[in-house]
């Protein structure tokens, strides 16, 4: 396997790790207005990217590829009202879809079947990623300026 491959996919842990860490600075913050179901669906999304970073982990694990851990970037931006964080998930999930993309392309360069068929996975999640996340705005979209939409809204994301 090629080195930059190599140096993508340990990346990738620290990416979906990063991912898991927005996720919760996004549940923290509908959690700080009582917004309670936007909050419980944002952790449940951060656990789902905590079991993407831990399928890399499991990747790299083997195929006897050594790494280390690196700090953590931290995503998280002033929110300055309830769609905000709805916006900057689908930004959020796009980009990750565009590095999963790139490492994709690079396995079928060198012919890396294996690898591949691992990617295949992630390739459809991130489609289901995407499209969740822009349920979800547009889910928003349509009570935002109706207070009871809102809250029925927030009831239903408590199901998740
Ligand atoms: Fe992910
Ligand atoms: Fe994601």
């Amino acid at each position: 396997m090629q080195e930059n491959i190599k140096k993508l996919l340990i990346q990738q842990v620290n990416k979906e790790l990063a991912s898991a860490y927005l996720y919760l600075d996004m549940s923290k913050f509908y959690k700080t207005k009582s917004i309670e179901g936007f909050a419980h669906w944002f952790k449940k999304q951060a656990s789902e990217e905590l079991e993407h970073a831990e399928k890399f982990m499991d990747y790299l694990a083997d195929n006897d590829i050594e790494y280390k851990f690196e700090p953590i970037e931290v995503l998280a931006k002033d929110y300055k009202n309830l769609k905000d964080p709805l916006l900057h998930q689908l930004e959020h999930e796009k980009y990750v879809t565009s590095l999963i993309n790139e490492i994709y392309r690079l396995a079928l360069e060198e012919n890396n079947y294996p690898l591949v068929r691992f990617l295949n996975w992630f390739i459809d999640e991130q489609v289901e990623e995407e499209k969740t996340a822009k349920e979800l705005l547009e889910k928003f979209e349509y009570v935002e300026n109706c207070k009871m939409g809102l809250l029925k809204l927030d009831e239903q994301l408590k199901a998740r």
